[in-house]
């Protein structure tokens, strides 16, 4: 099928890229002039895993995507016409859907007659709707279709998401789109694709059998955008209450880790996303949370529970601040460690990343912050040029002399520390605060540090009980 796909940020360059290596014939149009002469001689923009290996692959088949600026090249170009531009959040939460609006003037102006219009950016109910008035009457003779296809890869994981989804949601009204976008997903539905060696499906669709298929769920297009919010808010709202669980923890000298296996293992419960720590961060999780609040005020109605999802979370990130201020009292001159940046282990994406704002209010308080991470430093030094910290590419070089060292993003590379040299290298107060609850307390402390950990700590210094 021709298929073309606006924006080749996180979202539109892996759909594209998974759509070429299914054998179709992809064009992708984006405005941004640098990502596109770089993706024409295969430069990756993004730290995407595999991603390179992919675009490669679809190569070799003959099915390299056409990346464009030119609207004209890349649109006409669609059967299939999926927006994959951003929808940042404006300041008072809302999503800022002047991206969409260009894609659809643009589509009205250049799509073939019979075009299926999908969205798969992420945006508030009704959108759909907007998008299809705007492509009416910019080109009232235009024939077209529209329908939504929310996307929930993750970044980090986003070709294994994309090729081996846990369903497929399609939300339109309109038979046509619906039967031409069951074809185009056929493949990955009844995973009847070659699989490529590097990228295998992961061990819980390996036991899958052979006949089951992944669920294509179709919908009406207003459901389809409240399936994505709504998935993204009840993810945000198990981490925050995971959260809020192990902030209760940390008064009764409960260990989080233990009561969070002891709830997960419920299957009505499940034991994904029950991860305490410093909360969550990146591009989705915020914003659409706050999109969705948005949508339920401006029908007077007080979603408490998503409120408090965001407001948890992001006390999160003050605790940091709180918990090194109870062991060090003032922070003005310690010298603090951060390790990771990113607002998720294998990826470069700093949006809404903890560690920023970790690093800005001790750097307020007066400390000298000091960073690592193995991805997102040189993103981190091109966005923050401002950003008052001193980067450092090798861990233990990082933490030499320094009075704190806080685990931020939970990278492979910090799961497995010589965490004895650490200590040998570190200086005054020597804490390990784990952020991600990653260590065994006792283990660290027996080493001497002080660990201070999210909702656990080392046994010795829990109160005696009463
Ligand atoms: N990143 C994720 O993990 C993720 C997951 C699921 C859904 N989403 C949603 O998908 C959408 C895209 O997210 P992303 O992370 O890929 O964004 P991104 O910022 O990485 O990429 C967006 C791209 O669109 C381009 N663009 C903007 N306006 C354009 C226009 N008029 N024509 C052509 N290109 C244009 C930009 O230059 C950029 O390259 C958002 O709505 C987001 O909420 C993101």
């Amino acid at each position: 099928m021709k298929v073309s796909v606006i924006g080749t940020g996180y979202v539109g360059l892996v759909t594209a890229t998974c759509f070429a290596y299914l054998g179709h014939d992809v064009a992708c149009l984006d405005i941004d002039e640098k990502k596109i002469e770089g993706l024409k001689n295969g430069e990756i923009p993004i730290y995407e895993p595999n991603l390179d290996k992919l675009l490669e692959a679809s190569k070799a088949k003959g099915k390299f995507p056409i990346f464009t600026t030119d609207p004209k090249e890349a649109i006409s170009h669609g059967e299939v016409i999926f927006i994959a531009v951003g929808t940042p959040p404006k300041e008072n939460g809302e999503p800022d859907l002047r991206y969409l609006e260009a894609c659809a003037e643009t589509i009205a102006t250049h799509a073939q007659d019979d075009a299926i219009i999908i969205n798969k950016s992420t945006v508030p109910v009704g959108s759909g709707n907007w998008v299809y008035m705007l492509i009416e009457h910019a080109n009232p003779k235009l024939n077209f279709h529209v329908a939504s296809n929310p996307e929930f890869l993750r970044e980090g994981s986003a070709i294994l998401d994309t090729l081996y989804p846990d369903r497929i949601v399609i939300g339109t009204e309109d038979a046509f789109a619906k039967q031409k976008l069951a074809e185009l997903y056929k493949p990955l539905v009844e995973q009847s694709f070659e699989e490529p060696s590097y990228c295998l499906r992961p061990e819980a669709i390996a036991c899958i059998s052979e006949k089951e298929k992944i669920p294509f769920i179709a919908t009406d297009i207003t459901s389809a955008e409240m399936i994505k919010y709504s998935a993204n808010s009840f993810l945000a709202m198990k981490i925050s209450f995971a959260n809020q669980v192990a902030n209760i923890c940390d008064l009764v000298g409960a260990d989080i880790v233990e009561v969070m296996n002891g709830i997960g293992s419920d299957s009505r419960i499940g034991a994904k996303f029950l991860n305490a720590g410093i909360g969550w961060g990146g591009s989705c999780f915020g914003k659409d949370v706050k999109a969705l609040i948005k949508i339920a005020e401006e029908y007077d109605y007080k979603p408490d529970l998503l409120t408090a999802t965001c407001d948890v979370n992001y006390r999160q990130r003050n605790l940091i601040i709180k918990k090194l201020q109870e062991h060090m009292k003032i922070l003005k001159g310690k010298r603090i460690a951060l390790l990771g940046l990113a607002f998720k282990p294998n990826t470069d994406d700093l949006r809404d990343a903890p560690a920023l704002d970790i690093a800005k209010a001790l750097i307020k308080l007066g400390a000298s912050v000091s960073v690592t991470d193995p991805i997102a430093m040189a993103n981190c030094q091109k966005q923050n040029p401002d950003l008052a910290v001193k980067y450092e590419d090798d861990v233990y070089e990082l933490v030499k002399n320094k009075d704190a060292v806080v685990l931020v993003t939970e990278w492979q590379d910090y799961r497995d520390l010589d965490l004895e040299k650490i200590y040998s290298s570190m200086n005054g107060h020597k804490i390990f605060l784990d952020g991600r609850n990653i260590y065994k307390p006792d283990e660290v402390a027996k080493l001497g540090f002080k660990y201070v950990g999210m909702g656990r700590e080392a046994k010795e210094s829990k109160p005696a009980l009463v």
